[in-house]
Order: structure tokens, then C-alpha cells, then sequence
């Protein structure tokens, strides 16, 4: 059967063979036989954290559990002691079910055709597609986060992540070659980590930038498309600045709830719609335009209402006079460092 490359692979493969990132689990660039037992399990902690963090946990491991059957004969106790560190147990529960099913089921070699490796415990459709690419050269479509970036790049993928991820994969079909599927897989894992990262790609160094409809854009790091953010439910509030000579009356939050135990302004409460009767009785003045900000879970909009009162109108409240000429001082979070400027902003257009 003739071997059918597509010219981005073939590029591709062709900057792997000088550049590949030299990792213990990873054969030379061409070589035919990479150990599947050393495959697997590279993945499978590839799966947790960084390269840089996986190799002292892989050379550890195989030198401690040098085959499968080694390993398969480890204690579970013994096992999750090395794994410390790595996170996330069920993965060495399932590595242990994995290497323990592979001596029994498959008389300790791993299987090499794709679908019967994803029947082992533990490991999903990525594995399997790794294992069987990198371990065995099968033609498998490896698909990763980095590998994700990669080729909605390439294709210029306007559907957002999650949803693109068929598209992703029916593009990702297209370009794998049928002979080094493997290298493939990882020269676009590397492609992904070192030069077309998340941020700041290095395009100006990249062996696909004349393929790449992303390059072709003003913004290349714009994808993947990232799904725009849920709008945040609005609440809207009233706060009360009152002023006595050159003071803000300001009041200690409740220890319990948002900005609690801070200092700032007295208030309503913040809701869809707030009682919005003043305090008491003054000559109040509300500024034209409310002041907005967007906390974790909600959008607040607070109108501001000022007033000056003698000194003893607040003298039943919980608070203190606080000298607005030393406003910066009184710790007041973000929301009402924003009432305070825009307030003062109006006074000094008053006063110019
Ligand atoms: N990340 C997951 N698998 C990898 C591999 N085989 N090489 C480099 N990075 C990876």
C-alpha cells in the first residue's frame, strides 16, 4: 500500500527528526520499537502533570518496575507511596488493574490493535490512540489539549471549545499520516508544548506557518475559540455618602458574606430591586451616572446618593468620621475606592 502523507505531516515529521524533545519514554525519531509497557505508562502520568514533573516519577518507576509483570506483582500499598506527589489516585488504582489485566488477559504483552487497548482499566480514548500510535505505529488519531490548539490553528476552527472538538478531531483524521503515526502524534505534542503554545506562539519559528490559516490572521493565539462567558446576573444597590466638614461617614461590613469584616460606604442591600428610601431625611443628591462592578458571581450597579448632616445625624450607627483627605488610607475595597473616585471626580469638576 503506497504510504499517504499529507504535506503538513511530512513537513512536520521532517522538523521532528531534528528537534524532538528527548524524553526517557521516547524511542529515536524513526526507531520501530518503543516498549508499550514504557508508553502507557508515560501517558498515563502525562495525563497528570508537565514532562518536566512526569520524569523523576518515570525513571523511578521503571527502574523500581522495570516490566509490566513487575509491576503488575507491586503491592497497592507500595504503588500509591511512589505515585505520591503525582495526584489523583484512581489513576494508580487503575494502573495497578491495568498492569494486573495485561498478565492475565493478555499473557503480559500489551495488546497492539487500538480498540483492545482501550478495554484495559483506566484507559480512555487518548491513551488507547497514544499507546497504539507511539507503541506500535498504528495509524491512531492522537488528540490532546496541546494537539487541540495545534490544529485549530491550523483549520482556523471558529466553533468554540468544547463543541469543536468533532471538527477537531475530523481535521486531525486528515492530516495523520499512515506510516509514523506516532512521531506524528508527538512532534504535534511538542509543536503544541514548545512552540504554538497558549500564549505568545512563536509563529515566526513554526515548520507549519505557511499552512496555518490561524497564521494568516491578525490574531493567531485568538484560537481555539474560547466560548464567550455566561453574562453575570445584575444586582443593583444604593450607598450613602455622607459627609460632615471634610468626613465620610464610613461603617465596618458584617464578618459574614461579601467584603466581610471591610470597611465602606452604608447602604442597601444589593439585589434586583433594592429598597430605595434614603436613610433620613436630608438634603440629598444622587450622582447622574451609578458606579458598576463585576464581582466573582454578579454584576452590581449602585446608585450613590450624597448628603452633608450635622455630626450628630449618625451618632446611633456603628461607624466612624473618616477624613476624606485621607480617604486612600481607610482600606476600602474596589467597589468603593469607585464610588469615592467618581464622587470626588464630580466634586473637582464642581470646584474647577
Ligand atoms: N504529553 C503527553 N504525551 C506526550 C508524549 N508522548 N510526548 C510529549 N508530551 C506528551
Amino acid at each position: 500500500m503506497p504510504v499517504e502523507t499529507s504535506s503538513i505531516a511530512q513537513r512536520l515529521l521532517v522538523h521532528y527528526d531534528r528537534h524532538a524533545r528527548r524524553l526517557p519514554w521516547r524511542a529515536s525519531p524513526g526507531a520501530n520499537a518503543t516498549d508499550p509497557y514504557r508508553v502507557w505508562l508515560s501517558e498515563v502520568m502525562l495525563q497528570q502533570t508537565t514532562v518536566a514533573a512526569v520524569i523523576p516519577y518515570f525513571l523511578r518507576f521503571t527502574e523500581r518496575w522495570p516490566t509490566v509483570a513487575d509491576l503488575a506483582a507491586a503491592e497497592d500499598a507500595e504503588l500509591m507511596t511512589a505515585w505520591a506527589g503525582l495526584g489523583y489516585y484512581a489513576r494508580a488504582r487503575n494502573l495497578l488493574a491495568c498492569a494486573r489485566a495485561v498478565v492475565r488477559d493478555w499473557n503480559g504483552a500489551f495488546p497492539d490493535r487500538e480498540a483492545d487497548i482501550r478495554t484495559l482499566p483506566g484507559v480512555g480514548a487518548y491513551t488507547a490512540a497514544a499507546v497504539a500510535a507511539i507503541a506500535f505505529g498504528q495509524r491512531a488519531v492522537v488528540v490532546d489539549a496541546n494537539v487541540e490548539r495545534v490544529v485549530s490553528r491550523l483549520f482556523a476552527i471558529a466553533t468554540p471549545l468544547p463543541a469543536s472538538r468533532p471538527e477537531i478531531r475530523a481535521f486531525a483524521e486528515t492530516i495523520t499520516p499512515d506510516a509514523r503515526a506516532g512521531d506524528f502524534a508527538q512532534a504535534m505534542m511538542d509543536l503544541g508544548a514548545t512552540i504554538c503554545t497558549s500564549r505568545n506562539p512563536a509563529c515566526g519559528i513554526c515548520p507549519l506557518r505557511e499552512d496555518c490559516a490561524a497564521f494568516r490572521t491578525a490574531d493567531p493565539a485568538a484560537f481555539p475559540v474560547k466560548a464567550a462567558k455566561k453574562a453575570k446576573p445584575e444586582r443593583i444597590g444604593h450607598v450613602w455618602w455622607i459627609t460632615h466638614n471634610g468626613k465620610l461617614w464610613l461603617e465596618r461590613r458584617p464578618a459574614r458574606g461579601l467584603l466581610g469584616g471591610m470597611r465602606g460606604l452604608p447602604g442597601s442591600d444589593w439585589s434586583v430591586a433594592p429598597n430605595a428610601a434614603m436613610p433620613f431625611a436630608a438634603q440629598w443628591a444622587t450622582l447622574p451616572a451609578p458606579v458598576g462592578h463585576v464581582f466573582t458571581h454578579f454584576a452590581l450597579s449602585l446608585a450613590v446618593h450624597m448628603a452633608e448632616v450635622d455630626s450628630d445625624c449618625m451618632t446611633e450607627n456603628d461607624g466612624e468620621w473618616w477624613p476624606l483627605d485621607r480617604i486612600g488610607e481607610a482600606g476600602l475595597p474596589t467597589l468603593f475606592v469607585k464610588v469615592a473616585d467618581a464622587v470626588l471626580k464630580k466634586d473637582e469638576a464642581y470646584a474647577g
